[in-house]
């Protein structure tokens, strides 16, 4: 039986190992990881991410030819492909900190592998990385001095959170990029041959290694920037009397531009977006492409642009103060359908109404207190480093932060309400109930479009919708 491991049993090493067990019966799986919490997760009944479909694929694998342990060492040592799937947050410190990718858990993850492997094996970077990592890697793993021989490929994910299991189950293409040398060859067509089980031929693209990790940061990078373009407009329909629904309707029927990934927002988030593309900007940066890493950098300033914009509408809609005000806050992950908080526009735009002494009163379905409360009391880009495991020192403007069971407890006795997920409860509650609860006159601001605003002002309400005509 061909074993695979992975390291790393995170958001993308967990649901696509479980996708790999579940259309490869004849591959046994084992996705290993150094957090003896997580790993405990995986093999309990509560999963440690929440993701549509992944409970019944995990349930039907585990420990049949899926197995989650913390035994790294012996599971990469059996393993003829390693699939790396760590994590390569932003550096916080030393060089390039603030944009780099910190590669310090990949690079330990190398080492390791090239201590404990005693056959050939092939390792396939899953994280994303700046482009030429593989060749590090390679520097890396050849201190092996046992004989044992390692190709390197890059095998970049592409799965959205939320969606992860119709993404892994048909992906629009797979990628994998490897040495244009015999042994890379044929190790391409090892890992194509794994994913033939169910991916479509025509889908599987293979290229040189470089382009492969590259096309990983361009395809986040014109993915975010659609969204920085379309809020972008968003002000400019505000100013106008535009609809930015309406604009973003008859752009997209314009088959070269495509109609998906243009809703206007109070900001993109998740754990990629921006460190892609203040990764991208690096590379740009060291390769004297000053002119690029500036046309890049652009697209996470709008971000943070479109964050403060929506703050401000806030507090200067509700008279220039919102000291001592209640603000319910619906939706805390950075989008539906997941608990991930990880650079969330909430967290930017909780702090920022905290910064005026607002009260906050948060609901997300699916995140939790302790998690609202960490990420309100976290710097910037030190959410994904270790130190986030040691206990924290709250501050003040967290007691200002009570985290509510449902919409109806947050928004009772309110002035303001902000929608910062686009959950479908969101779009079915009952809003003449909460308008009725609310203080007067009741404010809502809808940061992802999803209340009808026609609706919303016949009931009483003094509405800002983004991109929407005030
Ligand atoms: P994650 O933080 O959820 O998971 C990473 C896991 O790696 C953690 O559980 C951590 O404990 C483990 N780990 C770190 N160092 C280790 C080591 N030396 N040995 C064993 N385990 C170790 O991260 P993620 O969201 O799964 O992302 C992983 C990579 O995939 C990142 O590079 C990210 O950019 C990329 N990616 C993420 C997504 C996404 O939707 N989250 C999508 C595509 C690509
Ligand atoms: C994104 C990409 O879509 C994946 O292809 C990629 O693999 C992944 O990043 C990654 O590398 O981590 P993800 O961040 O999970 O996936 O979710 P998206 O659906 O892309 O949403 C990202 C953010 O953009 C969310 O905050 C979402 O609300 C926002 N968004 C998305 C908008 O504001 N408007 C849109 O039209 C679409």
């Amino acid at each position: 039986m061909v074993k695979i491991c992975c390291i790393g049993a995170g958001y993308v090493g967990g649901p696509t190992m479980a996708m790999i067990a579940l259309k490869c019966p004849d591959i046994e799986v084992a996705v290993v990881d150094i957090s003896v919490p997580r790993i405990a997760a995986w093999n309990s009944e509560v999963l440690p991410i929440f993701e549509p479909g992944l409970d019944e694929v995990v349930k039907a694998c585990r420990s049949r030819n899926l197995f989650f342990s913390t035994d790294v060492e012996k599971h990469v040592s059996e393993a003829g492909i390693v699939f790396v799937s760590v994590n390569t947050p932003t550096k916080t410190r030393g060089l390039g900190a603030g944009k780099a990718a910190d590669l310090t858990y990949w690079e330990s993850a190398a080492r390791m592998i090239a201590d404990v492997s005693k056959s050939d094996k092939i390792v396939v970077e899953k994280s994303t990385v700046p482009v030429k990592t593989a060749e590090a890697i390679e520097k890396i793993l050849s201190h092996n001095n046992k004989g044992v021989s390692f190709q390197i490929l890059s095998n970049p994910e592409f799965l959205a959170e939320g969606t992860a299991m119709e993404d892994l189950k048909s992906p629009d293409r797979v990628l994998i990029g490897g040495r244009e040398t015999p042994a890379g060859r044929k190790a391409v067509q090892a890992l194509k041959a794994v994913y033939a089980h169910w991916v479509p031929e025509d889908r599987i693209l293979t290229t040189n290694l470089w382009s492969a990790e590259l096309s990983k940061l361009a395809a986040n990078a014109f993915l975010a920037q659609r969204i920085s373009s379309i809020n972008a407009m968003s002000a400019l329909c505000e100013s106008t009397g535009a609809d930015v629904a309406e604009v973003a309707y008859a752009i997209g029927k314009d088959s070269r531009i495509g109609s998906r990934f243009l809703n206007a927002s109070v900001g993109f988030g998740g754990s990629c977006f921006q460190k892609d593309i203040l990764n991208l900007v690096y590379i740009c940066e060291c390769n004297g492409l000053i002119d690029i890493a500036n046309y890049w950098k652009q697209v996470v300033q709008i971000n943070d642009y479109q964050k403060s914009r929506f703050v401000q509408r806030v507090v200067s809609s509700m008279f220039n103060t919102v000291s001592g005000k209640k603000i319910a806050v619906l939706g805390f992950a950075f989008k539906k359908d997941t608990g991930d908080t990880r650079e969330t526009p909430a967290i930017d735009v909780c702090n920022g109404l905290l910064g005026d002494k607002a009260l906050l009163s948060i609901y997300d379905p699916q995140v939790t207190e302790q998690q609202i409360r960490r990420d309100l009391s976290m710097n910037k880009f030190d959410w994904d480093h270790p130190q986030h495991l040691q206990p924290l020192n709250l501050s003040d403007s967290v007691n200002l932060v009570q985290v509510s069971k449902d919409a109806y407890e947050a928004t009772k006795n309110a002035h303001g309400l902000c929608i910062l997920t686009e959950w479908d409860e969101f779009r079915k509650l009952d809003y003449q109930k909460i308008y009725q609860q609310m203080q007067k006159p009741a404010f809502v601001f809808d940061g992802r479009n999803v209340a009808n605003v026609v609706e919303l002002r016949k009931i009483g309400f003094i509405v800002y919708s983004i991109g929407k005509p005030l």
